[in-house]
């Protein structure tokens, strides 16, 4: 089964809040989904798996597929996504570009294959690419084992204060920080890539010396 990861677009809100509604207590509205895509279309990310079964199926199962809010397009579907924006805040005392990541999550069936650590790795880098974020703030349960463990341990983000019950149900947060570094977030060191892009040589160099042997179109 292949997971990608690619940015959310509006067409994904759907699947979004739905992931949103069976992972969190923590829920938003359609609306909020689209103001973060909107105002920052490069800072969530989803994670989607395609069911082959769903493509080779006729056009009027379709209509069905399209009734359950999983589903994007034709047999792809959202089993994870990351919700990032920047700082708006006009009162916000720190004037330093910063994001925020609203929210993560990883249908059930799908944990612990590193899906959010790669959802969170591409949306920290973004923002950081894209936006020129300094440092990305996030709130977390203090009961959230798993939720901590990615971002202490895995992802090396600091503890910076406890809110006093922050979430609704008077349970705090941990309030975490991670400070960018660009060079640190290359995607390319994280996704497994057995050659590092060293972002000066030609890549058309090799071809242009040996010749294109093959090139394979998909349609
Ligand atoms: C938290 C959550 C997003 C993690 O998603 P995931 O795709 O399973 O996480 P990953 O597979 O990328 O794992 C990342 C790291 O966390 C660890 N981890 C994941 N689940 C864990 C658990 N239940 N207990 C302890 N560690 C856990 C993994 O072992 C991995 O650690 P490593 O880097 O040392 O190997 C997922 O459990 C979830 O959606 N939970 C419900 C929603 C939620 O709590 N969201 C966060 C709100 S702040």
């Amino acid at each position: 089964m292949a997971i990608t990861i690619r940015l959310a677009t509006v067409d994904d809100v759907q699947g979004m809040q739905n992931a949103n509604l069976n992972n969190l207590p923590e829920n938003y509205t359609l609306k909020y989904y689209l103001y973060h895509i909107l105002s920052w279309p490069q800072a969530s990310f989803v994670a989607t798996t395609t069911d082959p079964e769903l493509i080779e199926q006729d056009i009027e199962s379709v209509s069905d597929i399209k009734k359950d809010t999983q589903y994007v397009n034709r047999g792809e579907k959202i089993v994870g996504y990351a919700l990032g924006k920047m700082d708006d805040d006009p009162e916000s005392e720190d004037k330093t570009p910063h994001g925020h990541v609203t929210s993560l999550s990883v249908m059930r069936t799908y944990r612990r294959m590193g899906i959010a650590d790669k959802l969170m790795r591409q949306c920290l880098y973004s923002l950081c690419e894209n936006y020129q974020a300094a440092y990305v703030s996030l709130h977390v349960r203090k009961s959230n084992r798993a939720a901590l463990h990615l971002y202490r341990d895995t992802l090396k983000f600091e503890v910076l204060s406890i809110e006093s019950k922050y979430y609704q149900d008077g349970e705090d947060a941990y309030y975490m920080k991670n400070n960018l570094v660009l060079d640190e977030l290359i995607p390319s060191k994280f996704q497994g890539a057995k050659e590092e892009d060293d972002l000066d040589t030609d890549l058309l160099e090799g071809i242009l010396v040996d010749g294109v042997k093959e090139v394979s179109v998909s349609s």
